[in-house]
């Protein structure tokens, strides 16, 4: 059997794979079984945000392999005491961290800190907008503002109220809200920033009724948006934000953060994976390397330069977008329907820059944050390219 045989034999089909298998990479260029050189636009989903073959990043997770890699969260493991005060520091807000080990994984920690807030008054139910994406577990599906997720999967926990929009949730509140849980940029949904201004008066409406705030920075955090947290971008000071994907460079390590300091109390949560050595120390390096080229102004450069070149694509193909959208390094182009978003990723793949699916019609791209001016330059001539032979 070749590797794609027996992939398909053994692993379950819950995916709509590629036949490509990468075996290797240089920052944002891979290489596949033949040799081939792909642009990755995409970073795995937004988690390879120091780039592939990252040598800091390698050095740092084989140093630690040889050291110790875990050793339960029965012991103090200092790197994640580390980590944490740097994610704190980072965030701007008085708070503490727990670490889990995906997104899914945090939102259920950040579900149980909203249940447990309102628990003395019985208030326990989250709003969450429509269109939105909180993971794939029981709870973080029901989370999700779609339903064609909750097909198949029921019984569902009670507790969920879907809005509209930020104005929406404000009118969805009622005597059971504990908290509202928002992307500020929905990722999955389509790459579509909240309006500031809705964003900050919903802050200030659910603070002055006590309800929590919930901003699910999975995709938006860790200077995906340009900042450390798409929420600093907001001027919002959410009561628990939640961390995943980018923050290990490719290590799993997912975080919830709170200001809510003393709310979790012994036996309340654990995770025997969470924030050991091994991801602690590569989620410290990861923010160490981002840390770096935000202060230094080069992130910002690196933006700049890669939303110009996804506007020059956009009105140049006037018959297949309608313009660019996204903040930071969370960007799309926005297909005027599905079958041309269709052929701009299928024709993508073939020019060999990936890109992704997203809702509303959008093809996304989440580059590595460390991406090059001349891998920028080299993505978006082959995207050119499929955008040409798209356009017939
Ligand atoms: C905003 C958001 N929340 C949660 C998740 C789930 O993260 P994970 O796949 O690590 O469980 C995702 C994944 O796409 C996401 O984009």
């Amino acid at each position: 059997m070749d590797i794609f045989e027996l992939d398909s034999a053994f692993v379950l089909h819950t995916y709509a794979r590629r036949k490509i298998a990468f075996e290797r990479g240089e920052n944002a260029t891979l290489f596949d079984q033949n040799g081939d050189d792909y642009i990755d636009f995409a970073s795995g989903i937004g988690v390879n945000s120091v780039g592939h073959g990252n040598g800091r990043l390698a050095a740092a997770i084989a140093d630690q392999a040889s050291k110790i890699i875990h050793s339960s969260n029965l012991y103090t493991i200092a790197i994640q005491a580390r980590l944490a005060e740097r994610v704190v520091r980072l965030s701007g807000l008085d708070a503490r961290v727990f670490f889990a080990n995906s997104g899914a994984e945090a939102n259920e920690g950040a579900i149980k800190l909203a249940r447990k807030y309102g628990q003395n008054s019985g208030r326990f139910e989250i709003i969450t907008l429509r269109n939105s994406f909180h993971g794939r577990t029981i709870a973080t599906l029901k989370a999700t503002g779609q339903e064609k997720f909750h097909a198949r999967f029921g019984p569902f926990p009670d507790g969920f109220v879907y809005a509209a929009d930020t104005e929406d949730v404000l009118r969805k509140i009622g005597g059971r809200t504990a908290a509202a849980m928002v992307e500020l940029v929905q990722g999955e949904g389509g790459v579509l920033p909240l309006d500031e201004e809705a964003v900050r008066n919903l802050a200030a409406e659910l603070k002055k009724r006590d309800i929590l705030l919930i901003a699910d920075e999975v995709q938006t955090g860790v200077f995906r948006s340009g900042e450390f947290t798409a929420s600093i971008g907001y001027s919002i000071e959410p009561d628990i934000f939640t961390l995943a994907k980018g923050l290990g460079g490719g290590v799993p390590i997912g975080a919830v953060v709170t200001t809510k300091k003393e709310l979790f109390e012994y036996g309340d949560h654990a995770s025997t994976f969470g924030g050991n050595f091994l991801s602690a120390r590569a989620a410290y390096t990861v923010l160490e390397i981002l840390e770096e080229i935000k202060n230094s102004g080069k992130l910002a450069r690196t933006i700049g330069y890669f939303a110009r070149k996804n506007g020059e694509i956009s009105a140049k193909y006037p018959r297949l977008f309608l313009g660019e959208a996204g903040v930071g390094l969370m960007r799309a182009l926005i297909a005027k329907d599905d079958l041309i978003q269709q052929a701009v990723l299928e024709r993508a793949h073939k020019e060999r820059v990936l890109v992704l699916r997203s809702g509303g019609s959008r093809v996304r791209m989440l580059p590595p944050l460390t991406i090059s001016k001349e891998e920028i330059d080299l993505g978006f001539q082959r995207l050119d390219s499929a955008c040409r032979a798209a356009d017939f």
